[in-house]
């Protein structure tokens, strides 16, 4: 989409039909004038609607795109990519004639199912993926055998994968029949096989997985197998959900690597319990006999005032 303050190699990757590498190029090589003057920055952000952009002298228009999102509900055994060496089943069948338009925002094992957002929009599949912004994911997992509350609690809280903390999840028990569990857990990162580990990491293996919603997007009225673009109303939620995100980004302090820091408390890893502590009674302390008696401390000598 052309938005006001757009960058000059983006701008000439899309009106020309190039890479934004060979965009680059052509910037560098001093074909582009912005305004009649020669630019070679191709980071150069400018608004389109007022600066006139020639490419080797001829005038550069880019033709806006027509914007789409979809949802597909992903059966079991697809993998989450447009093509596979392996020849299994992609997310491109998934989508029909549209493949050559959408991809998929971010990824699925290959036997999760449930939700998956397809867009052509660049711009919102990175706002939705990129750990910075921290979106929610939804996921009901089954498993084996029946957690204890006091193991959902420390999902809740947070547990080392890998040796990294995860951020605390929000777990809501299901039901347990013959021996299984579900249990929906919404988290905001997106490791590899995160779901799956945490709950190995309290002793359940999880059956299926299915995830059931992206931020407020919700997995519905789409059969396993099925795609249908989202609504009018859909779309603007996911896109005021995503401004909320990237409001809360900024506002993270941020580490290198442009993902927001770790609270304290993430560092610091699981509430511990507080050892046993109560307050000593009021009056002089007990001295005790079998230590030598503290010396006092002295009073500071008084600095001395420079001569003069
Ligand atoms: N967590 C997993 O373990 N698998 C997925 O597909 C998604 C999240």
């Amino acid at each position: 989409m052309v938005t006001p303050t757009d960058r000059l190699n983006r701008y000439i990757s899309r009106a020309a039909g190039v890479s934004r590498r060979t965009a680059d190029e052509m910037i560098r090589k001093g074909r582009v004038t912005v305004g009649g003057k020669r630019e070679l920055d191709p980071g150069l952000p400018f608004d389109p609607f007022r600066s006139e952009v020639r490419l080797d002298g001829n005038l550069v228009i880019t033709v806006q795109e027509e914007k789409i999102y979809l949802l597909a509900n992903k059966p079991d055994s697809v993998v989450t990519t447009m093509s596979d060496k392996e020849g299994r089943k992609t997310a491109a069948s998934l989508v029909g004639e549209l493949s050559s338009r959408v991809y998929p925002v971010g990824r699925l094992d290959y036997h999760t199912t449930g939700l998956l957002l397809f867009t052509n929009d660049g711009d919102l599949a990175y706002k939705l993926t990129h750990p910075r912004f921290g979106v929610e994911k939804t996921y009901v997992a089954k498993m084996k055998g029946v957690p204890t509350p006091g193991k959902l609690d420390v999902l809740r809280r947070g547990l080392p994968i890998e040796g990294v903390l995860t951020n605390p999840a929000k777990v809501t028990f299901l039901e347990a029949r013959e021996g299984k569990a579900w249990v929906s857990i919404r988290i905001a990162e997106g490791r590899h096989h995160q779901v799956r580990k945490m709950f190995e990491a309290i002793g359940h293996r999880v059956m299926k997985l299915r995830r059931v919603a992206i931020g407020p997007q919700e997995l519905e009225n789409v059969e396993p197998g099925d795609w249908r673009y989202l609504t009018g109303k859909e779309v603007r939620d996911l896109f005021a959900y995503v401004e909320q995100k990237e409001r809360e980004a900024a506002q993270a302090p941020k580490t290198r690597n442009g993902i927001a820091a770790a609270t304290p408390r993430e560092r610091k890893g699981p509430r511990q319990p507080k050892p046993e502590w109560k307050k000593p009674p009021k009056g002089p302390r007990p001295t005790d006999p079998s230590r030598p008696a503290k010396p006092r401390r002295r009073p500071a000598p008084a600095k001395k005032r420079p001569a003069g």
